[in-house]
């Protein structure tokens, strides 16, 4: 084994970290958490994943339970991992292993590749942790701790395909599994993006970036694109004690979920428009402050207007009216939950 390896193993054996998803070193962990948890973890961190990951398992203890849920518990159980399509592939693929693969995931990368939702990645972590193959999941923890390691001078991506030979040629064929977990696991508690820690690293002899004194240089970065922002305004209509929810379109932001009556959020909005966006004429007042958040590709600025009607007029059928003392319960996703908050129908 090459001596990378062997010292990344015998650290992993030692440090690991205990996550609900993970089978001891030197095991195998069941294929269906093993993908579950890599879904979650697609775009979010191990934190925000683990309490997730335990509450799926409980009530959805195999991919067949999961198949069979209806697909609106698992959006709701969902909300707040954010990226919608991706709880909507997971629920496909159930499916799709519970009625073709008779309950069973496939055990090469590029079978797993073909399942809904799961990218080059996944299919790869799902290959070495799930069935010991000889794969390289490259994910931005990996990519920084083998650039530094190899300090390879390539920005990314461009990089990419050179880190992918580097983490080839040192993989443990042994246990592809834990070497996998152990990159992974050096990545976000040593090797980190800002001050890593080499001092206590298992490979600083064999580090180049550490030679040079320059962890942090490697991997260099491409330019960055400022994330254009957007403004818009979401809508709270009282009637007595029910607050007006909408679906949204099951295709773009959000897609399928309910939450509150919205200008487009797929558009910068200007302020002199939002009341033509309005789910119903009213007396529409301004909520001091506004809602900020964070998505993929925008930043944006929701300002809440708020309103109440004494008489049920007639709404849309991708309307409802809900409890406002629910509201807590009704799965709405992290936008919506701001907005909430900010109207004061949830506590912060
Ligand atoms: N990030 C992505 N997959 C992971 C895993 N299996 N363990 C820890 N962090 C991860
Ligand atoms: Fe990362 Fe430092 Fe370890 Fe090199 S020695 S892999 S830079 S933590």
């Amino acid at each position: 084994m090459h001596t990378l390896a062997r010292r990344l193993l015998a650290w992993y054996d030692r440090s690991h970290r205990k996550l609900p998803w993970r089978a001891p070193p030197r095991s195998r962990a069941d294929p269906y958490a093993v993908w579950l948890s890599e879904i979650m973890l697609q775009q979010t961190t191990v934190a925000a994943v683990e309490s997730y990951f335990t509450a799926f398992l409980q009530r959805w203890p195999t991919v067949e339970a999961l198949a069979q849920a209806p697909l609106d518990d698992v959006l709701a159980a969902w909300a707040g991992l954010g990226y919608y399509a991706r709880a909507r592939n997971l629920h496909a693929c159930a499916r799709l292993i519970a009625e073709k693969f008779e309950g069973r995931f496939p055990d090469e990368e590029a079978a797993l590749m073909r399942l809904p939702g799961v990218g080059p990645y996944t299919a790869a972590a799902i290959a070495a942790i799930a069935f010991d193959r000889p794969c390289v999941a490259q994910d931005g923890n990996v990519e920084r701790v083998v650039a530094r390691l190899f300090a390879i001078s390539t920005p990314l991506p461009r990089a990419k395909a050179e880190i992918r030979e580097r983490a080839a040629s040192f993989l443990a064929r042994e246990r592809p599994g834990d070497f996998a977990q152990a990159l992974m696991d050096l990545g976000a508690t040593i090797c980190t993006p800002r001050a890593p820690q080499c001092l206590l690293c298992p490979l600083a002899a064999d580090c180049a970036a550490a030679q040079l004194q320059r962890p942090e240089a490697f991997p260099v970065k491409p330019e960055k694109i400022k994330k254009p922002h957007r403004r818009g305004a979401a809508f709270v209509l009282w009637r007595g004690d029910k607050v007006l929810l909408r679906r949204r379109p099951e295709k773009g932001l959000l897609g399928g979920m309910f939450g509150f009556p919205s200008t487009p959020l797929e558009q910068d909005v200007s302020p002199q428009e939002f009341a033509a966006h309005a789910p119903m004429k009213a007396r529409w007042r301004p909520l001091p402050g506004a809602v900020r958040h964070v998505f993929t590709h925008f930043s944006l600025e929701l300002c809440v207007f708020a309103a109440e009607i004494a008489k049920p007029p007639s709404i849309g059928e991708n309307c409802r009216w809900a409890n406002a003392c629910g509201m807590d319960k009704e799965g709405l996703p992290t936008l919506m939950r701001k907005v909430a908050v900010h109207a004061g129908l949830i506590r912060a």
